[in-house]
């Protein structure tokens, strides 16, 4: 599989129902992280790679992120007897067997067709960390569920302006078994996002569980409408309403 370079003709194809994301399951050997976005740039169409790999405000921000990790050092430890290493770990009670998890990301449906179904399906083969389902996922919870298979999970959301959604929102992550709420308060806009722009960049399909407080399924939506849509007054009231809705 190519990747789908956007002309002219085909700009609409590859941003709307013809969207055409990988169904290939495949052994990747993963040297690094680099060698895997390379991998990715291949198979994955133009519009969604740029989406997942690109950035807002000319990508400043983003940059600089690498900048500062490449300045960060590690301080060895040696003669530290190191024969056994372990990298298990716990957060809120849950045993970990790597200090990381999958943090919540929307639309996985762009990168693979099992969307957010294959996310899990490989989180709960791997058995030692936690799925995030983002509230912008394109895979319902019980669609998610044939991958997950009783892992542990997060939900995150996206705040919808009216409290009535966001209270069926998170009974609905709860009955699915979510151990925590993660908000996102830091992304309650859009941003200028040139490659989206560039390429005219609209979500291929729906998002079942935001729909619900969308003018639309967010199917040919761009993210700054859906972003739109969802709640910018965001205060810590919003935290207190969340763990306790009313
Ligand atoms: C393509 C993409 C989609 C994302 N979608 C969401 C989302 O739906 N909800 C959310 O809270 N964060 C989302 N994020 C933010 C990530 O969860 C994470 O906080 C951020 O990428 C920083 O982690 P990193 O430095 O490991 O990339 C997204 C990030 C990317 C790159």
């Amino acid at each position: 599989m190519t990747k789908k370079d956007i002309t002219e003709e085909n700009k609409e194809d590859v941003n709307n129902g013809g969207y055409d994301a990988p169904s290939n399951v495949n052994e990747v050997e993963v040297i690094n992280t680099y060698e895997l976005e390379e991998k990715a740039k291949e198979v994955v169409p133009k519009g969604g790679f740029d989406y997942m790999s690109g950035a807002s405000g000319d990508e400043f921000t983003l940059q600089q992120n690498t900048k500062v990790w490449d300045k960060k050092g590690i301080l060895p430890r040696v003669l530290a007897d190191v024969e056994f290493q372990e990298t298990s770990t716990s957060i809120f009670g849950q045993e970990l067997k790597v200090p990381f998890v999958m943090s919540p990301i929307a639309a996985h449906g762009l990168a693979h067709q099992t969307k957010e179904a294959g996310t899990a399906r490989g989180i709960a083969e791997f058995g030692g960390s936690i799925m995030s389902i983002s509230a912008y996922s394109g895979a319902s919870f019980s669609e998610i569920e044939e991958g997950l298979k009783d892992n542990k999970r997060w939900f995150q959301i996206y705040m919808s302006k009216d409290d009535e959604m966001n209270k069926n929102i998170i009974d609905e992550a709860k009955a699915d078994g979510a151990s925590a709420i993660i908000l996102t308060a830091d992304a309650t806009l859009g941003g200028n996002r040139d490659r989206d722009d560039r390429n005219k960049f609209v979500y291929p399909f729906g998002m079942p569980i935001v729909s619900r407080y969308l003018k639309g399924d967010a199917k040919n939506m761009s993210l700054n409408n859906i972003y739109a849509q969802s709640k910018q007054k965001i205060s810590t009231d919003d935290v207190h309403f969340l763990k306790e809705p009313e």
